[in-house]
């Protein structure tokens, strides 16, 4: 039968450090600390918009600007040239190797393929054809215009209706974040947390149906 199998974008399908990976020579031994400073300030910043009902005063490539540039003068970066070159590199960031492979095989399967992402539309369309994923994916839904970001109650109710589900537990939510796990436990899917690089489970109380290494344990 064929399900709905809904992904989140970045850290899952999209690799959130391979734009330091390409464009970030100059920051020698700072740039592992400064992707992961990146990525953290960015999705704090959706945070703490959306805990205080701001979620709609800035859009995700905003915040993933504003985080950068925290990121870059708190290492004391300031030049422009290098700030362009990293944000070039994350609208064409890497989709990880399993991606295509696994969204292939569920497209041959017959099943419904959902992105569900709190990047806007413009960042989730360029990564997908950078990838060349246009293929494998049949609808985006993003969190633009809702005015809150993941893991907020609202945007997953909204995902489930545009994704057209009739129950939210029909839809396979994939996810290597896991307070997006513990989000879309909360909103009823049916979660499957990919744990990429062996962290520790934690957001006890709102676990996940199954844990996976990569992709291929999905379905
Ligand atoms: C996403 C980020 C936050 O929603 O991982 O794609």
């Amino acid at each position: 039968m064929a399900r709905i199998f809904m992904f989140d974008a970045y850290g899952t399908l999209f690799d959130v450090h391979s734009a330091v990976i390409r464009a970030g020579a100059p920051l020698g031994d700072k740039a592992q600390e400064l992707s992961a400073l990146w990525r953290q300030k960015q999705l704090e910043y959706s945070w703490v918009l959306t805990a205080m009902g701001r979620g709609g005063s800035a859009d995700f490539w905003t915040l993933t600007e504003r985080a950068l540039d925290f990121a870059m003068a708190r290492f004391g970066l300031g030049d422009p040239a290098l700030r362009n070159a990293l944000l070039d590199a994350y609208r064409v960031l890497d989709a990880f190797p399993d991606v295509a492979k696994v969204l292939g095989r569920l497209k041959s399967a017959r099943h419904r393929t959902v992105v569900f992402t709190n990047g806007t539309h413009a960042m989730v369309k360029n990564a997908i054809a950078a990838s060349r994923l246009g293929g494998y994916i049949d609808q985006v839904i993003s969190v633009e215009q809702t005015g809150h970001f993941k893991p907020a109650m609202p945007v997953y109710a909204v995902a489930s209706r545009l994704a057209l589900a009739d129950h939210p537990s029909d839809i396979t939510f994939v996810s290597s974040n896991r307070w997006d796990i513990a989000g879309a436990f909360a909103a009823g899917f049916t979660p499957i947390w990919v744990n990429r690089t062996g962290l520790p489970d934690e957001y006890p109380g709102l676990p996940p149906l199954k844990i996976v290494p990569d992709l291929h344990g999905v379905d």
